[in-house]
């Protein structure tokens, strides 16, 4: 069973896996590379990077 972790409007997604003790893949930490990429299963994410396009944020396949 997997866990349901809340990220706060004042968190990144990493910073709250983080601190739920997860070690997700990352590595420009500024939204660039696509390395800690992953899906939303519930909620309304706030895309701060420059990775996925417009299509790709409304959930809509490339
Ligand atoms: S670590 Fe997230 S986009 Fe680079």
């Amino acid at each position: 069973m997997g866990k349901i972790i809340t990220v706060t409007p004042a968190q990144t997604l990493l910073e709250a896996l983080r601190a739920c003790g997860a070690d997700p893949a990352s590595s420009c930490e500024e939204g660039v590379c696509g390395s800690c990429e992953t899906a939303e299963i519930e909620g309304t994410p706030d895309h701060r990077g420059s990775v996925l396009s417009a299509a790709e944020h409304a959930g809509e396949t490339p």
